[in-house]
Order: C-alpha cells, then sequence, then structure tokens
C-alpha cells in the first residue's frame, strides 16, 4: 500500500536548560533564522510529508508570532498547546490531539525541534528505506568513538566495544497506531524507537549525518550555523 500518509510531529515544549539561555533554545536565532524555523521550513518543503504539528507547551509565548511572520508555513503547519512534562509526554498528547487527522497506518515522523541541521534530502532517505518495513525505523550514526563507562568517580569502570553500536537521531517514523500504542505501553522513554522495542519489536536503523546533532549546550550553536551556512 502506498496511500498512507507521512506527518512529521515535532516535541518542542522544552526549557533547554542545559543552553542556559533567555528563550528555549528552539527560539534561538541561527544562521538569518529561529532553530525551530528551519525545522518547520524543511518539512514544510518536502512533498512527500502532508502535515506538520509541533507541540509546544500551553504557556509557549514566541510560537505565534514566529509562524506569524512566515506566511508560507500558514497551511504546513498546525501548532498544538498541549506539551507536557517530557518529552515523551509531550508526543503522546500530540498523537492524540490529531487522532482525527491521521489513520491508524500513516506514518509519523517525529524530530527535535532542537536538530535544525535535518535536511530533505535525510528526511526522505528516511521515507524510502522504511517504505515497505513492517515495523518502522529511525536516523542514526554508527558509533566512531571508543566508548568508556564511568564508574561514577571519574575512572574508567569498562570499555565498551562500539561495533554494531549507532547513536540514535530523529526523524523515527512509525505507523500512527503502533507508535501510540508503544508510547502508551512503555515507562519513561527518551525516544520513540525504544517504546517501540520494549513490545519486542526490531526499527529499522538508516544512517543519517553528523549535521543532524541535537543542539543542546551553548557551543553547539555555532557548529550548527556552520552546517546550516554551509549547507553541508
Ligand atoms: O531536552 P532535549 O534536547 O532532549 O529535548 C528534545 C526535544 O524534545 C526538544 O525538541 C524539546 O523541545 C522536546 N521536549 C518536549 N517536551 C518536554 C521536553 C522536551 O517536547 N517536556
Amino acid at each position: 500500500m502506498t496511500s498512507t500518509r507521512h506527518f512529521a510531529l515535532i516535541p518542542a515544549a522544552g526549557v533547554g536548560a542545559r543552553m542556559g539561555a533567555d528563550c528555549p533554545k528552539q527560539y534561538l536565532p541561527l544562521a538569518g533564522k529561529l532553530m525551530m524555523m528551519h525545522v518547520l521550513d524543511t518539512f514544510a518543503s518536502s512533498p512527500l510529508i502532508e502535515h506538520t504539528f509541533v507541540v509546544v507547551s500551553a504557556e509557549d509565548g514566541y510560537i505565534r508570532d514566529a509562524l506569524a511572520s512566515a506566511g508560507h508555513l500558514e497551511k504546513r503547519v498546525s501548532v498544538l498547546f498541549n506539551g507536557g512534562e517530557t518529552r515523551h509526554q509531550s508526543v503522546l498528547n500530540g498523537l492524540k490531539a490529531v487522532r482525527e487527522q491521521v489513520a491508524d497506518d500513516d506514518w509519523i515522523l517525529v524530530h527535535d525541534a532542537a536538530r535544525p541541521g535535518l535536511t530533505v534530502e535525510l528526511l526522505e532517505r528516511l521515507v524510502s528505506a522504511l517504505r515497505e518495513d513492517a515495523v518502522g525505523g529511525l536516523l542514526a550514526l554508527p558509533v566512531v568513538d571508543t566508548l568508556k563507562r564511568s564508574d561514577g568517580f571519574g575512572r574508567v569502570a569498562q570499555t565498551v566495544a562500539r561495533e554494531a553500536l549507532w547513536a540514535a537521531q530523529t526523524p523515527q517514523m512509525f505507523r500512527y497506531a503502533l507508535l501510540r500504542h508503544a508510547l502508551e505501553q512503555a515507562a519513561a522513554v527518551t525516544d520513540e524507537a525504544s517504546a517501540v522495542e520494549a513490545l519486542g519489536l526490531r526499527p529499522r536503523l538508516v544512517e543519517g549525518s553528523p549535521r543532524n546533532f541535537k543542539v543542546t549546550l551553548p557551543h553547539d550553536v555555532s557548529l550548527a550555523e556552520l552546517h546550516l551556512k554551509g549547507n553541508s
């Protein structure tokens, strides 16, 4: 079946405490526009994406102005003011809110507002890799560094073999009904794939890109700008 549609769901209800900025990090200016607008523009410019939903907190005082100055997004993006205490809860609240607009078999691409380096090419790579997939999957990168597990006191307790290890990115793409069920069943999870894994399923790993990293700390902002300005 190719009639299933693709929707984007962007959890953006975090405060970005580690960034230590005056506003939530998704509203920081970055290479000429707000971080969030890079993400929304990418999804809006892919013909594979039916519509994009952004989940913000009920108190969000930024999104209306941000969208008011981006008229081209008016028909492509809707805002849900029902973010939760955690990313997990924000995604689940978003899924519940769009129930009437989305079929059980439609694909949902969940993408962090704090990953402005996503490109149309990357998101379309994910969509085409998963077109016939029974489970769904995510963008991720093979780990290249040797990994150490700390003993909690600043010393190495163990070296972890990096073979077969991947670092999860987003988008993470699953069908609506499966994703909602997985998130409703799961204890606290930090990504959608782990909720689906907890059901005994194996999401597909699709190679992402270093430029699709999550902006978390203050120095990440200039690195993200380098990628966005250089468009590399
Ligand atoms: O804090 P972190 O960078 O891990 O957040 C990842 C994404 O989840 C961000 O886009 C953030 O806005 C979102 N989030 C959310 N609701 C929360 C916490 C985080 O939508 N309560």
